[in-house]
């Protein structure tokens, strides 16, 4: 988060200052021209690519899968964060760790079997998190949290880019991180869907500490501008 806190080193106390993370929703990218794409990700200071798995079922909408995920895996040199909004994630989990994924979201809607899941995905050697709908409570994620590098709130209904920002989700995220300091998980807070320079500081100051942007992003004029200018957005309240 971008905020200061004291840490104690050696007998003195020092401020440290920790930045959000970025992560760059692909879909909202120019496809005509990945290769360019890619080089200004790779150039920015964004620290993983958003990558949005749609099937048409647990969704409304396809997106993309393995060959596009060949390709990203080539040409970025940014970690893959998958998001999966597909039903059934488990048949496909080897196949997306073998394939470049660092960190695999599947949907809490979508799994029977939550907890070996998330195990399934450590063991495949990615980072495991479990995506929220707008409509399910973060108390649901209560017996899986050992099992949790992060959590993905959906702050747009899944399944399209360019949705407006739903504003109830700034109360889950403080609940999700009362809850987890509450338990001393450090899982990471991450949101996605809608998020522009105009709610990255409210959601920041809520507790989220990765953030997800397609549009905002990708249709600035000035697309790695942008993606500093997240990265560094003040979290201070106006006086
Ligand atoms: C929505 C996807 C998002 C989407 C975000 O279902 O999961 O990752 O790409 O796009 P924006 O930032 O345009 O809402
Ligand atoms: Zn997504």
């Amino acid at each position: 988060m971008n905020s200061w806190r004291l840490v104690f080193r050696g007998g003195w106390f020092r401020t440290a200052m920790s930045l959000p993370a970025i992560a760059p929703s692909l879909l909202a990218a120019n496809f005509a021209h990945l290769d360019r794409e890619m080089d200004m990700i790779n150039r920015s200071e964004a620290d993983y690519l958003h990558f949005d798995v749609m099937d048409g079922v647990f969704v409304p909408n396809i997106s993309f899968g393995f060959p596009l995920l060949e390709v990203a895996h080539k040409l970025c040199r940014k970690p893959l964060d998958v998001h999966l909004m597909i039903t059934d994630p488990d048949r496909y989990l080897d196949e997306f760790a073998k394939g470049g994924a660092a960190v695999i979201h599947v949907h809490y809607e979508a799994c029977p079997h939550l907890h070996r899941t998330l195990t399934h995905i450590r063991e495949l050697g990615c980072e495991a998190g479990v995506a929220l709908n707008p409509h399910t409570p973060v108390g649901l994620l209560d017996d899986v949290l050992e099992q949790l590098d992060v959590v993905l709130i959906m702050s747009v209904n899944p399944g399209f880019g360019g949705q407006s920002f739903i504003p109830h989700t700034i109360r889950k995220i403080t609940q999700l991180k009362q809850l987890l300091v509450a338990r001393g998980s450090s899982a990471r807070i991450e949101v996605d869907g809608g998020v522009s320079l105009s709610n990255a500081a409210a959601l920041l100051r809520a507790g989220a500490d990765t953030l997800v942007a397609g549009s905002s992003v990708f249709k600035a004029d000035n697309p790695e501008a942008l993606i500093r200018d997240l990265k560094h957005v003040s979290t201070t309240l106006p006086a």
